[in-house]
């Protein structure tokens, strides 16, 4: 059977674990699809788009920096990812590209293998970048009780809390403010090399909260080693990356894959596949 063309666009993109992730999707479940990497510069988004559209690409997933920029690109955007203001996996079907963000989905499938909801509780966002907006979504959707955003440039978190009705705040109130607060680490500190680094100071941290890090290079972030030793419940990152991946080639075979029966080997793969880097 002719396979048709699956692939990640970005840049850079030599260190993605996506092409491992889904190839590994396409093996076990025998589809009709191969996938590869590509590095795309910011100018020949557009370009790459089309040159996909007219090889009969069946869809493709995008990371930096054209999450944002390629959605006036595409015909049809999904109402959630319209709401992120982002896309991270696109859909050709008929002629017509379609834009879907699976990071927010992928965010909320890692929480429920944790057994954690975000229904009626406090919710803390740390950063105000895309990975915020994926995450201030998930949030929405979940009907947290109120949605926090605190950010290193102030500004930023105020601009971001305007645009989605969410509230900016300081790091001092986070401990001040909340009984049991859910606070995500929406930011990049802490990921490989800087493994030394944490978005909040040690002593910040509160037994009963409950800490998530999107970070999953390394797997236990010295934020999340800070949760775990002041006896706090944590969920790490990488279920994140794992479940976002599995929804998009969802979205491309039609298919229902199993998140349960698929995770531990997924787990075991990619966390083979950064050792190995
Ligand atoms: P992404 O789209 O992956 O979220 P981004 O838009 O560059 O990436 O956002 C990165 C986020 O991480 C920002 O909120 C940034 O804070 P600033 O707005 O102050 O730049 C945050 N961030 C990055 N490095 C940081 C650091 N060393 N300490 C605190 N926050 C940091």
């Amino acid at each position: 059977m002719l396979k048709k063309q699956l692939g990640i666009i970005g840049s850079p993109i030599k260190h993605s674990l996506s092409p491992v992730l889904q190839s590994y999707l396409i093996e076990k479940l025998d589809l009709p699809f191969q996938y590869s990497a590509f590095e795309v510069a910011k100018n020949d988004l557009n370009a790459a788009i089309e040159g996909a559209k007219a090889l009969g690409f069946r869809g493709l997933n995008v990371t930096l920096p054209h999450k944002q920029r390629i959605m006036p690109l595409l015909d049809e955007i999904d109402a959630f990812a319209l709401e992120t203001g982002a896309v991270n996996t696109v859909l050709f079907s008929n002629g017509v590209a379609t834009g879907y963000n699976t990071d927010l989905f992928g965010f909320l499938d890692s929480l429920r293998l944790a057994d954690v909801c975000m229904t009626d509780r406090d919710v803390v966002v740390l950063g105000a970048g895309g990975a915020a907006c994926a995450i201030i979504s998930a949030a929405k959707k979940e009907s947290a009780r109120s949605i926090n955003i605190c950010n290193r440039t102030r500004e930023k978190a105020e601009t971001l809390a305007k645009k989605s009705a969410c509230r900016s705040i300081d790091i001092d109130d986070i401990t001040h403010s909340f009984d049991n607060a859910i606070v995500i680490n929406a930011t990049s500190v802490g990921m490989f090399p800087d493994i030394d680094e944490t978005p909040l100071p040690k002593a910040a941290f509160r037994k009963n909260f409950i800490y998530i890090d999107i970070v999953y290079n390394p797997q236990e972030t010295l934020f999340l080693q800070h949760a775990k030793a002041a006896g706090a419940k944590t969920v790490r990152g990488l279920g994140m990356l794992i479940f976002q991946g599995i929804m998009g080639m969802e979205i491309w075979s039609g298919l229902k894959i199993n998140r349960k029966q698929n995770w531990p080997p997924l787990q075991q793969l990619l966390i083979d596949k950064m050792n190995h880097h």
